[in-house]
């Protein structure tokens, strides 16, 4: 089990009405591990009033620093068909209720969703509203290292009030030669002054893209809306770039009317599930069998809740990375999962136990 390490927050940054960034300093005396553009934390968060630990990835939004890692977070908001329902556990409570000072837990760096600055293959970077963050720290990198490695940024927002790094990116737009910065807003307000705020008004699209990079067999690295990934990613693929050039990062923000659909009809299994009956979860590599305890969301965060690690990428049953053997017992989905489930397998992030379980893990 990779150990999770304690962080004084030592400064707090609005970035926008919605994003705030969290400069981190390790409160041990040990240098901070090295990270590659583009990876995450994952954070062990003690929310108060929650009586389980809440598990959440935040990637590095800025260059690696030997004093301190920087991760911003977007506050999300009640879906907006439904403000009745609660805001983002973790992100409001990051964006409210953390203060300067305070010490939060994370592990890591790890994740494969990164690029290697030094190499000088032009790279396209597509990013979507919040998924700037990985893409922000990789522009940022091959800025400082390398300047033959030529960068086409696309960046995708839904207008002024949610543009966040503005100033972090005119300073890249005007001082490097081998960057190539776009901007697109979804819409436009009064003083956006385009050339200056904004490039182009609309959604990203593969037009402009080609344009301005005059060829497509590039390497790609996507993070934002699923839509957005969706739409570049089936461009890309249908004018010829290998899959294997396409690379892609979900943060897990599905269509707020998919999750709720999704969420209320889990809600509904989930309590027909709840009864009196005392499952045990067996880790059979770990050597560990323990009671579930049904105040964790999935299996996966009960077993990282008792000190048993289970590779993941999304949290969220979309990647796939989480799969696991089940020898024994049957588990429930409580949503549908992008990633496919083989037999005899199963996404510990995205489901609980219903009876007795033995996983190869
Ligand atoms: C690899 C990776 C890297 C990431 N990096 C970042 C990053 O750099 N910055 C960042 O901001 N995020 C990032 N994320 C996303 C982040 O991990 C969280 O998923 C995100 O902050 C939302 O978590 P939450 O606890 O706030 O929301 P949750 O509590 O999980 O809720 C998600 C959404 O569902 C809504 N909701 C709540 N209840 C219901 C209901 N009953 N029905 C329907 N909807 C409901 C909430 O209002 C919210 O909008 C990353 C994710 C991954 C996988
Ligand atoms: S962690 Fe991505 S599918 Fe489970």
């Amino acid at each position: 089990m990779k150990p999770y390490r304690k962080y004084k927050v030592i400064r707090k940054v609005e970035e926008n009405s919605l994003v705030v960034s969290l400069y981190l300093a390790p409160i041990d005396d040990r240098p901070l591990t090295l990270f590659m553009p583009g990876q995450h934390l994952m954070f062990k968060l003690h929310i108060p009033g929650q009586p389980v630990p809440v598990f959440r990835y935040y990637s590095f939004s800025d260059i690696y620093s030997p004093e301190y890692y920087r991760v911003s977070i977007k506050k999300e908001s009640a879906p907006l068909n439904n403000p009745t329902l609660a805001n983002g556990l973790a992100s409001s409570y990051l964006y409210d209720c953390v203060k300067e000072g305070d010490i939060l837990e994370a592990k890591g760096p790890s994740g494969d969703f990164y690029l290697n600055p030094g190499d000088n293959k032009p790279v396209v970077l597509i990013a979507g509203g919040i998924g700037i963050t990985p893409l922000l720290s990789m522009v940022k990198s091959i800025a400082k290292i390398n300047p033959d490695k030529m960068v086409y940024f696309f960046y995708g927002v839904n207008g002024s009030g949610e543009h966040s790094f503005q100033t972090e990116i005119q300073e890249l737009r005007k001082g490097y030669d081998n960057l190539t910065i776009t901007t697109f807003y979804n819409k436009i307000s009064l003083g956006d002054v385009q050339g200056l705020h904004y490039d182009h008004e609309g959604y990203i699209n593969i037009k402009t893209i080609l344009q301005i990079t005059q060829d497509i067999h590039l390497d790609y690295y996507i993070c934002g809306p699923g839509v957005m990934m969706n739409y570049v990613t089936g461009e890309l693929e249908a004018l010829g770039v290998r899959k294997d050039n396409i690379h892609t990062e979900s943060f897990n923000n599905r269509s707020y009317q998919n999750l709720q659909e999704e969420t209320l009809e889990s809600l509904t299994n989930e309590e027909s599930l709840k009864n009196d009956t005392v499952f045990s979860i067996e880790f059979l590599r770990s050597g560990k069998k323990i009671q579930w305890d049904d105040r964790y969301r999935s299996i996966l965060e009960f077993a990282e809740g008792n000190d048993i690690e289970i590779s993941s990428g999304c949290l969220f049953g979309d990647c796939g990375t989480c799969l696991t053997e089940v020898r024994e017992g049957n588990v429930h989905y409580l949503h549908k999962t992008l990633a496919s489930i083989d037999k005899g397998k199963c996404l510990p992030c995205s489901c609980i136990p219903t009876s007795n379980v033995v996983l190869n893990v």
